[in-house]
């Protein structure tokens, strides 16, 4: 039977080229595929552009056969999804670069047929013979993406702040915050980034937009963000080190609100003290966050931690082991030991028998001869939510999803899997 559809791969078009109208109305199926309203070619080429700087490859699903008359052309995709590559922090500043998956939308009329796993499918086995190790994705939602051998690595939470009498943080400062004019986060933005990426397990460098949103240059209907304020946060020594960019909620909100945009922060200092200058924003009572760490040193650096209110802790990074002997090999470990891993892979990427020997921190990884018994047998997905330190292997073998052969495996998982500060992504994509 002929195949119903075509499969196109391309990079983001210059302006101009032939590829151009090809790739604005990619832009434009992802758009209607997320419920935005229709966006004009301004709004089309500035996210192309951006695209182009990430060097994003871009997929897309079209009709093979004639389309119904009046119905969407053949040159709109009915599936789109797109691809670029960044470093993810690993634990003790090692970086790795990872597949990162986006735009993933299947028409509503041609859905439940196959595209997302044929996209899917056909963009892992591509990455893992370019020789990449893991990817990675955000979800949607939470039942999708592990029957593709992806594990929920991060997680992430909403907070709301009552900023009133009650807020006092004990810490007395060592550097200053000043305001700045919005538009120095263009610049400065990627840098201060720089600083806390290096630093932050589980951290992917960002892609160009957030350069260009949090210092309001481009909102979500294409314009420029008036409202955005910008903070910076500079150390003893007068590097800037941290910065803040957020926004009033408008006086019909009640408690009057700031909205935080981006919060980046390279030391615990410069954390609390941008935390100390939003808590005394006048005419506000309240300082909302929706991208705030689960394991934040606010709470504890609150005399009343209870002015948190936390909500909506959420899966984050998800993450996909392509290649088990290179992901493990790359790590450093927090504890000594040997762990015999019985790797399954559905999808035949990653899966096998695995000797992870790991000395001075320092992982040697080979392949166990056949028939060996393993200490932990376990999904590729399970080995992808261990693998930042953030998800207890003792937790997934209480809930079934790692089988412990010897007793105590899981625990010596824990102890070597951890890493040296709690992992947090702050970048979405
Ligand atoms: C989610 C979405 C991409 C799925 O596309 P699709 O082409 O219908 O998926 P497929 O037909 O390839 O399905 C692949 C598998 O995933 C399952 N699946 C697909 N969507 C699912 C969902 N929302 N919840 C649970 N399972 C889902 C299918 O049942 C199928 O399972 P199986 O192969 O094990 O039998 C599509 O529904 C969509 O565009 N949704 C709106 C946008 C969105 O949420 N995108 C994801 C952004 S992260």
């Amino acid at each position: 039977m002929p195949d119903r559809y075509e499969t196109r791969r391309f990079r983001t078009a210059a302006n101009g080229s032939p590829d151009t109208d090809l790739a604005r109305t990619w832009v434009k199926a992802v758009g209607f595929g997320f419920h935005d309203s229709n966006r004009n070619d301004t709004f089309v080429d500035k996210v192309l552009a951006m695209y182009r700087t990430d060097n994003r490859e871009l997929t897309g699903v079209y009709q093979a056969a004639p389309v119904a008359p009046h119905s969407l052309g053949p040159d709109v995709p009915v599936a789109t999804f797109a691809t670029l590559r960044k470093d993810l922090n690993i634990g003790y500043g090692r970086q790795l670069e990872a597949q990162l998956v986006t735009s993933v939308t299947v028409r509503g009329t041609h859905r439940r047929q196959g595209l997302l796993r044929r996209m899917m499918t056909e963009d892992l086995g591509a990455a893992k013979a370019a020789g990449l190790a893991l990817a990675a994705l955000n979800a949607s939602e939470g039942s999708i993406y592990g029957r593709f051998g992806f594990g929920v690595a991060t997680f992430e939470r909403s907070i709301k702040v009552d900023t009133g009498p009650r807020f006092r943080i004990r810490h007395a400062p060592t550097g200053t915050v000043e305001m700045a004019d919005r538009k120095v986060l263009l610049d400065l933005a990627p840098g201060i980034f720089d600083q806390v990426h290096r630093l932050t397990p589980g951290s992917i460098v960002r892609q160009e937009a957030y350069r260009h949103t949090v210092s309001g240059a481009f909102s979500r209907d294409g314009k420029e963000d008036e409202a955005i304020r910008c903070a910076l946060h500079y150390d003893a020594s007068g590097r800037v080190d941290g910065y803040a960019s957020y926004k009033f909620a408008g006086w019909d909100a009640r408690p009057y609100t700031i909205e935080l945009v981006d919060l980046v922060a390279a030391t615990g200092p410069a954390y609390l003290e941008l935390w100390q200058f939003l808590g005394a924003i006048d005419l506000s009572e309240r300082v909302s966050w929706e991208s705030a760490p689960v394991d934040d040193p606010l709470g504890w650096a609150l005399e009343d931690p209870r002015c948190i209110e936390s909500a909506d802790q959420r899966d984050m990074l998800w993450l996909r082991i392509l290649d088990t002997g290179r992901a493990l090999a790359a790590r450093r470990f927090s504890a000594d030991g040997t762990l015999l891993l019985d790797v399954a892979d559905g999808l035949g990427f990653a899966g096998g028998t695995y000797v992870l020997n790991v000395s001075g921190g320092d992982a040697r990884v080979t392949e166990a001869p056949p028939g060996t018994m393993p200490d932990l047998s376990l999904d590729v997905a399970e080995l992808g939510s261990i693998y930042l330190g953030a998800v207890c292997p003792v937790t997934l073998a209480a809930a079934g999803r790692i089988t412990e052969h010897t007793p105590g495996a899981a625990l010596t998982a824990r102890r070597m899997f951890a890493v040296e500060r709690p992992p947090h992504c702050l970048t979405h994509f």
